[in-house]
């Protein structure tokens, strides 16, 4: 939200939380990795990167990855993590000029639409380096889960100020599905799939509660992969 990178302070102690947990390691990461599907020999864009989890994942499959974040230290975190891939503090805000159009085989961006203003620019920007044949690959929390645990008005755009279990003071867009629909729509994407993921069973060795809840609820998180829509100009 705005300029100020809200993960630098807990960057560190997000690693550590998310390298194996159940909502990140066992949840969300299989679930965009399956949808971004064979990345051997493709170049891969991973947008607000984090401490690079994602991107050590992608290397090892072979994929070329450009990693960036608005956090300077989780942009440090992913450049120890993973040495082969190409990482830079960059603000979903700015244009992306550091990259020629048509640039990027897939985009994976994941978990962070929520902490854009404007997302619609963002998307464009990020389906701009995407080559025409490319993927956006994108995880979201799940609307219906947001409304959930927020109550008031399910389809108003509001933004949310919350203090996590961990202590982390966190400021993010709440919006309903459509909304996310409307702003690949108007960034010049066609939705392919989306998905709405069930833990691995190595999750309920972690947490059964978690686990069987996310296995009957929507409350977890929400998958999408979308391609440029060239009909559009
Ligand atoms: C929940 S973490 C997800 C990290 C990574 N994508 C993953 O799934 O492991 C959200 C990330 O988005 C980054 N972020 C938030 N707002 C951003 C922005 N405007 N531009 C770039 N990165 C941003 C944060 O710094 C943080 O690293």
């Amino acid at each position: 939200m705005g300029s100020h990178p809200q993960y630098e302070v807990f960057a560190d102690e997000f690693v550590d939380h998310a390298r194996d947990n159940l909502f990140n390691a066992h949840y969300d990461r299989p679930t965009c990795l399956a949808l971004l599907g064979d990345v051997a020999g493709k170049s891969v864009l991973d947008a607000a990167c984090g401490p690079g989890l994602y991107a050590e994942e992608l290397v090892a499959r072979g994929a070329d990855v450009i990693g960036f974040d608005q956090s300077p230290r989780m942009v440090e975190l992913s450049a120890q993590r993973v040495p082969a891939g190409r990482f830079r503090v960059h603000d979903l805000a700015d244009p992306l000029d550091w990259l020629p159009d048509n640039s990027m085989d897939l985009v994976l961006f994941a978990l962070a639409l929520e902490y854009v203003d404007d997302r619609t620019r963002a998307l464009a920007e990020l389906r701009r380096v995407l080559r025409p044949d490319g993927a956006l690959v994108l995880s979201r929390m799940h609307p219906t889960g947001d409304w959930l645990r927020h109550g008031g008005n399910y389809f108003d755009v509001r933004v949310i100020d919350e203090v996590w279990s961990r202590g982390w003071q966190v400021r993010y867009w709440l919006a309903p599905l459509e909304r996310t629909c409307e702003e690949l729509h108007a960034a010049g994407f066609l939705i392919e799939r989306l998905v709405e993921p069930r833990p691995t069973a190595r999750a309920a060795e972690i947490d059964r509660d978690d686990y069987e809840r996310l296995m009957r609820e929507p409350t977890g998180f929400l998958a999408i992969r979308a391609v440029p829509d060239w009909r559009q100009p």
